[in-house]
């Protein structure tokens, strides 16, 4: 499967005028005229739907979105729907998929389908004659919370397993809490809600048979039972730029204050997508930040090592993630990022997002191990640096090229550079000798 197919349609597709990478993607993934104009925003977000969605709404929060391309995950090509404000993110991803696709593979697959709901009993008087009640009736609850989720139970999924925790009071009173796990298979949704009601529909049943009572009644984010991993090889690699990713997963292993870093790399390709899908980002962060802190120290998510000539990468974190339910079905952009994924349930989406992450990680570090982060970043920045200075649409292009200059001879660009670049273009004043100008 390495290396194979390596050229794609989309070669030189950031070359393409927007019209033409907006044709191309919607040839690719066969998106009718409707669906073309939610994409672009010829028909826009309706406020009327936002005011559905949120409480006090008095607009919306436009967010460019982007494809990246290039990737080939577990042998299928996926175009990546990208919802991000950060420059150089997209270009990154891209650039590293179309290197891995030359020369690796990157595969991925799903271990574990089921969500947490937690029921808390939060002061026990007698926790073995608790967990003892709580034991006898463990098929009855989990015929009981299915119950409650008829419409899940029907398409296949719900409550699989009941397990119970005893867990100190991390006070003086000398009780213990206890803890019930219920776990489910949610399908294809990512399962907040159902998990949310089932568990406080079973709170009365529970303080019936046990006489204790029920605390707090919710899922948890650290669905270690519902894990995506992803693997990348990259064969025969420049053995120095391979060290040199090897060295920054050591770097990222032994300190903390790295492995955030290291993450936050990870978390810039993952991101992206749970916007552009209308999945729930800060679920998915707490709980990979979580899941990175689970040895007692926080760890990188992924790790790379040099295997002979061969790079190999890795990364398992926990993703709750739907493609059905919430606002993945009532935001209309979410349902064309979906179809542009053409991901078909919620385990292939979690994939592909543990898969993208890792690419954006080696991007990263590929860049910090041999020219460094700020050349390709500030490149791309320089059109940013040229709005915020004031340029209007038809001067961008020429104060980014002027800056690019300025980069190269001065290593350093910043907002009062394009300002000065502007005004000299605008036929003022060159504050300073500027080779550019
Ligand atoms: C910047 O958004 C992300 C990086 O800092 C990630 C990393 O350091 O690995 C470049």
């Amino acid at each position: 499967m390495d290396g194979h197919d390596s050229k794609s349609i989309f070669d030189g597709f950031y070359r393409l005028p927007r019209s033409r990478r907006v044709e191309l993607v919607g040839e690719f993934c066969g998106l009718d005229e409707s669906e073309l104009d939610t994409l672009t925003g010829n028909r826009p977000f309706s406020l009327d739907v936002a005011e559905h969605l949120i409480e006090n709404v008095v607009g919306v929060f436009p967010m460019p979105l982007g494809v990246a391309t290039h990737f080939m995950i577990d042998g299928r090509e996926v175009l990546i729907p990208m919802a991000v404000e950060e420059t150089s993110i997209i270009a990154a991803c891209s650039a590293t998929a179309k290197w891995i696709r030359t020369s690796g593979c990157i595969s991925s697959y799903n271990k574990g389908n089921l969500i947490i709901g937690q029921v808390q009993l939060p002061s026990v008087q007698n926790p073995e004659r608790a967990r003892m009640i709580l034991h006898e009736n463990r098929g009855m609850l989990i015929e009981l919370a299915n119950a409650c989720v008829p419409g899940l139970v029907a398409r296949g999924g719900g409550v699989r397993d009941l397990a119970i925790r005893t867990l100190d009071r991390p006070d003086s009173s000398g009780k213990a809490m206890l803890v019930l796990h219920f776990l489910c298979d949610p399908c294809d949704a990512m399962g907040a809600n159902l998990i949310n009601q089932l568990c406080e529909a079973l709170k009365p049943r529970i303080e019936e048979l046990t006489s204790e009572k029920v605390g707090l009644c919710i899922l948890s984010n650290l669905v270690d039972t519902k894990l995506a991993v992803a693997e990348v090889v990259v064969r025969n690699i420049d053995p120095v730029v391979g060290q040199g990713i090897q060295e920054a997963t050591l770097f990222a292993k032994a300190d903390p204050y790295r492995a955030t870093t290291h993450n936050k790399g990870v978390l810039n390709g993952i991101d992206p997508i749970l916007i552009a899908t209308g999945n729930d980002w800060r679920a998915v962060e707490a709980g990979a930040h979580a899941y990175a802190s689970r040895s007692g120290k926080y760890q990188p998510l992924s790790e790379w090592t040099m295997n002979g000539n061969d790079l190999h990468g890795r990364i398992e974190l926990p993703m709750a993630v739907g493609t059905v339910g919430g606002v993945t079905k009532v935001h209309p952009t979410a349902r064309v990022a979906l179809k542009i994924l053409g991901v078909t349930h919620a385990e292939e989406l979690a994939r592909v997002c543990a898969a993208v992450g890792l690419v954006q990680n080696l991007g990263a570090l590929k860049a910090l191990a041999t020219v460094g982060i700020v050349k390709g970043h500030m490149q791309l920045h320089a059109a940013n640096l040229a709005i915020a200075a004031g340029a209007e649409i038809h001067e961008i292009a020429r104060v980014r090229e002027r800056l690019a200059e300025v980069l190269k001879v001065e290593k350093n660009i910043n907002l009062s550079r394009a300002k000065e670049i502007l005004e000299a273009l605008r036929g003022g004043p060159a504050k300073r000798g500027n080779p550019a100008v």
